[in-house]
């Protein structure tokens, strides 16, 4: 078999995907807060994935996979175990500066929960006490909890309808997080961008450092595109080759969200042409 093998796969919900990927040297490299960039099959489209999880000795790459477009949709059909990836390019984008916060605060929403895991067990690595806060949407949609609570002192879980954990949203179990915890030094958020933000202002009046991982359009993920551009501060910046993560308190959101509606059009295209 060419490409790289799909040992095991797990659908969390009817639109999203676990891929476990046997690629030893890209989990010898991989840091937390990496990317890679995937080609399903030789003539398929590139797509930036983040490394929701990585395993050394067992040699596997961990990636989730939001069938929304043609090509997530088309792998959504496609990768089963015993097929494999055509292309894994990576691992791509700056490592996670993790700090020296005593207390970090992980925060994940929806999909933002499997690339923020990472982060965590690296925070837990280092000796800080780690409260992991995480969001869905109810009940049935909940993974990775056990993975969780491994690598976190304490693990706040919320959910929209009430069915698991406490009865609101991540902004919510952060609040609680940074009641219980005086002494947080750093939050990472990783979501949706209306979710980031929302994390970020919460955290603005007490100003501590806030992390957010930034997965705009990324087309080849090396720099020279310039499709990922992102406003940071007074500067401009690559998502691909500056980030992912970012300082959340200077993202400049708003541009960021017209940046991710900009394709919308074109993607929508691609998929009824796909489906007919
Ligand atoms: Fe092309 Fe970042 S994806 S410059």
């Amino acid at each position: 078999m060419t490409g790289f093998p799909i040992v095991a796969r797990h659908d969390i919900s009817d639109a999203t995907f676990i891929l476990e990927v046997h690629h030893p040297l890209m989990a010898r490299a991989a840091r937390a807060g990496q990317f890679v960039i995937v080609m399903s099959h030789p003539e398929g489209e590139r797509i930036p994935l983040t490394i929701a999880d990585f395993d050394r000795e067992l040699g596997t790459v961990t990636l989730v996979v939001q069938a929304v477009g043609k090509t997530t949709r088309e792998m959504q059909q496609t990768c089963h175990v015993g097929t494999s990836l055509h292309g894994v390019a990576g691992p791509l984008g700056q490592p996670s500066p993790l700090g020296t916060a005593r207390t970090v605060v992980c925060v994940g929403g929806g999909l933002g929960v499997a690339p923020v895991y990472p982060q965590a067990r690296a925070h837990k690595e280092r000796g800080a006490t780690v409260i992991g806060v995480l969001g869905f949407r109810s009940a049935e949609l909940v993974f990775w909890e056990d993975k969780f609570r491994e690598v976190c002192d304490e693990l706040i879980l919320c959910t929209d309808d009430g069915s698991a954990g406490i009865h609101g949203l991540v902004t919510d179990g952060l609040e609680l997080a940074m009641e219980r915890y005086p002494d947080v030094g750093e939050v990472v958020a990783i979501g949706p961008p209306v979710m980031m933000q929302a994390c970020a202002e919460a955290t603005r009046p007490t100003g501590v450092h806030t992390v957010v991982s930034l997965n705009p359009i990324m087309v080849d993920g090396t720099g020279m595109c310039g499709g990922c551009r992102v406003r940071v501060g007074d500067g401009v910046r690559f998502a691909c080759v500056d980030g992912p993560d970012f300082d959340g308190h200077k993202v400049d959101f708003a541009d960021l969200r017209s940046r991710l509606t900009r394709y919308r059009g074109e993607e929508a295209q691609a998929l009824a042409h796909w489906e007919h």
